[in-house]
């Protein structure tokens, strides 16, 4: 940093203090969320009601399009070649068989790309989504061991595919730093996420630790892991002129276009993304490089470009988790009472992307201590760029920090879920805000008479059952409620009594669109059938980024905000003629499709009635919601009690779930169906981490090796027992429809809770994932 932008930065974090305080030190009513949503008190029926997937039928039939599914006229298919070697520059490139090859239609390599900016990368400013910022294409320099070094545009994708092998690259290699271990002794930099440091000290925690009367000190370690979304990442694309339409496949679509619009010099407007289905993003579908090579590679051959990633290509361009190496630490009074927590460590990052993986998150607010400290730091390789998956940060470090709080209960001889019980913070322990709605402990109690933890044997490989050693274990479950900037709806109210809802928002499968619709119809006070929710597309209000657990409030927001600009206008509308005559918009709501007074619900007017009336044929409102202040003036998390039994087999020493329970604490569930399966799945996809997952990179040449699924292993269905999923159901009284986030909350806890089992099952602790059989033997 030079000295200008070290004064910026200092002035810029004094205002943020500042401004902080003043948040902090606000009146509730000041802030969003200061008054209760009125739905919260709203028991009409469709909020919380298991509705099924209003998008279901059309996915079974096979009629919801996804990215690599819009035919364009004159399409042509791409394939990426990828380098093989981690860093220096392109010797030689022979492209002239890929050229003669048939079907191809042009070969783009750094010799013939378009002129481009590198992305912005993601999350440092409000609508960037590159998940790296290195020239793309421009030049012959390599970065990383799988960089694309060249895109084939042919006639069919078998083509391209075929035309791709025939393209012969040799390099001049240069050293590298491919091993964590060197990458460690170069030395280590502190790391910032979404521009805090991830450091925070309270007390002397180190004396606290050396003076406590029982204590554990441990090391826990968890591998990279690749994403696997079921559909990989894909995109159709097509130049109009100066503008470019992408079919994209994507949990950011106007993040992707105002980047994509950066990257090729373009006014954002000159980029329309779609994104109307996506099969799964967990963090990894925003901006990568294949959508840029796609566009401009469509930009070259005046033709537009379907560019589908092969599963290995997936592995090969997009991001995963990274490494980490964690120490916990966590001293006790012998009643069991925390005085010091320490979680420390670090991870493996590149200098061309912002995600150190924040392991530290989840220890900042889980338990009361007297002292903390918490500190990520980086430690720089050349390879490929990491990033957001599902829960980074708490998915892996509640693996360390919920091993260890199991490992100090078994040295205090207390049950586990008591000594968490005994911990619970009054208020933020290392933010001091208040909760804004913490249930934990209702939770604790409601999972562990439902999952009979009464039965647990606390004696390490105690019980037996032939060749199966049998233990529960447990684990807390923490994420955080966020709330974006930049969200914003529209209303558009026909008079024959139907509303069409749009955010520019996404549906990656959890069921937002269900969800969504069953909320703007509560709030309108419509049927289902008479309300339309409209999404995926940049062209829609609101910049609102499917992730961080985020959305659904994000969106909330926002349609809180454009019903109120409704109800007002139709207020107006309503004149003086009408049973609503001299109400203001804070005291009227949607009901019986209509308005009316909320304390005095005869007070009503049909909407068709007030527009019939008005003469008008429909209404449109659109508004923004205000910036997220709530999330500093309140400590705003998702909780959950997990529990795991497993059987490790003592001849083999495989290790199988067999059963599982998630309780959860996230406010008020909104579909109870949908909402199910988000917990679920989150717990299978940990049941990977703590089992199977790891992608295995060679520390020589900085290369993932097992780039595919044969190799790569996630849970299948005979990896999964059947798992049970309840909730406190307890509404947030500050957040829109009294909801938290449950999209990355089911992860969380998952390994520790595994780890802690197999514990208890065998009496052998693994610091140290995946739990793969040979840790056992
Ligand atoms: Mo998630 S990792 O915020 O998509």
């Amino acid at each position: 940093m030079s000295i200008v932008e070290n004064a910026k930065a200092a002035a810029q974090g004094a205002a943020q203090t500042v401004m902080k305080k003043a948040i902090e030190l606000a009146p509730d009513s000041w802030l969003p969320g200061g008054k209760p949503d009125p739905l919260i008190r709203n028991k009409h029926g469709l909020i919380g009601a298991p509705i099924s997937r209003i998008d279901g039928p059309l996915k079974v039939q096979g009629k919801a399009k996804f990215a690599a599914e819009f035919p364009l006229q004159g399409m042509v298919y791409a394939a990426v070649a990828f380098s093989t070697m981690p860093k220096g520059r392109i010797a030689a490139l022979d492209t002239g068989a890929a050229e003669a090859a048939p079907g191809v239609v042009l070969v783009m390599t750094y010799r013939n790309a378009p002129r481009m900016q590198p992305m912005p990368l993601f999350l440092t400013s409000e609508k960037a989504a590159g998940g790296d910022n290195l020239p793309i294409m421009q030049d012959d320099r390599i970065h990383w061991n799988g960089q694309p070094i060249a895109v084939v545009l042919a006639a069919s994708q078998e083509q391209a595919d075929h035309a791709k092998s025939l393209i012969r690259a040799t390099y001049e290699v240069e050293p590298a730093i491919t091993a964590f271990a060197e990458a460690k002794a170069q030395g280590t930099e502190p790391g910032m996420f979404m521009g805090q440091p991830l450091k925070a000290e309270i007390g002397d925690a180190e004396a606290a630790l050396a003076a406590s009367p029982v204590s554990i000190d441990a090391e826990y370690t968890t591998p990279r892991h690749s994403h696997n979304a079921i559909e990989p990442h894909a995109a159709t694309l097509a130049w109009n002129g100066d503008e470019l339409i992408v079919h994209d496949a994507t949990q950011a679509v106007v993040h992707t276009a105002w980047s994509l619009a950066n990257v090729f010099g373009l006014d954002e407007k000159q980029v329309r993304v779609t994104s109307p289905y996506v099969g799964g993003g967990f963090g990894s579908k925003t901006l990568w490089q294949h959508q840029v090579l796609g566009a401009a590679a469509a930009k070259l051959a005046g033709r537009p470009v379907r560019i589908a990633l092969s599963r290995e290509g997936v592995y090969r361009m997009v991001g995963g988790r990274t490494v980490t190496e964690q120490r916990v630490a966590i001293g006790a009074e012998v009643d069991g009472r925390f005085t010091a927590i320490i979680h420390t460590g670090t991870v493996a990052m590149t200098r061309h992307n912002a995600m150190p993986e924040p392991f530290i998150l989840p220890t900042r607010g889980a338990y009361a201590a007297d002292s903390f400290k918490l500190d990520v730091e980086v430690a720089y390789m050349d390879m490929l760029a990491n990033t957001f998956m599902r829960a980074p940060g708490e998915s892996v470090g509640t693996f360390g920090l919920e091993c260890a709080v199991d490992e100090l209960a078994a040295k205090l001889g207390m049950d586990p879920i008591e000594l968490r019980i005994g911990n619970e913070p009054e208020k933020d322990p290392t933010e001091g805000t208040p909760f804004s709605s913490r249930h934990i402990v209702e939770a604790w109690r409601a999972g562990a008479e439902r999952f009979g933890w009464s039965q647990r044997n606390p004696s390490p490989g105690a019980v037996r059952k032939g060749e199966w050693l049998i233990g529960m274990g447990c684990a807390t479950a923490t994420y955080p409620y966020y709330r974006m900037p930049g969200g914003a709806a529209r209303i558009t109210l026909t008079k024959d009594g139907h509303a069409r809802v749009e955010v520019a928002a996404h549906e990656m499968g959890m069921g937002t669109a269900t969800a969504q619709t069953q909320v703007a119809a509560e709030r309108l006070g419509l049927e289902l059938d008479q309300v339309s929710f409209g999404y995926g597309d940049s062209i829609m209000p609101g910049a609102v980024l499917a992730g961080g657990s985020q959305q659904t409030a994000s969106i909330g927001a926002a349609v809180i905000a454009a019903h109120h600009a409704l109800v007002a206008e139709l207020l107006k509308l309503a004149g003086n003629n009408s049973p609503l005559a001299g109400l203001n918009a804070d005291e009227v709501g949607g009901l019986d499709g209509g308005l009316a007074k909320l304390d005095e619900p005869e007070r009503h007017e049909s909407y068709a009635s007030i527009l019939a009336r008005a003469q008008r044929d429909e209404v449109v409102v659109e508004a923004a919601a205000p910036p997220p202040m709530e999330t500093q003036h309140w400590s705003m998390h998702s909780y959950g009690g997990m529990f795991c039994e497993a059987r490790v087999n003592a001849v083999t020493g495989e290790t199988r779930i067999s059963r599982f329970l998630g309780s959860f604490d996230c406010g008020r569930i909104l579909n109870a169906k949908t909402a199910a399966s988000q917990f679920r799945g989150g717990i299978i996809m940990g049941l990977g981490m703590a089992l199977m997952e790891e992608t295995q990179f060679d520390e020589r040449r900085g290369r993932v090796m097992n780039p595919s699924l044969a190799e790569y292993h996630v849970p299948v269905h005979l990896d999964v027992p059947e798992i049970d999923v309840v909730w406190t159901d307890i509404p947030d009284p500050h957040t829109p429809m009294g909801a938290h986030g449950i999209g990355e909350i089911g992860i969380t806890g998952t390994g520790a809770a595994v780890a802690n089992a197999v514990f208890n099952a065998t009496g052998k602790r693994i610091r140290d994932l995946p739990l793969t059989l040979d840790k056992l033997m």
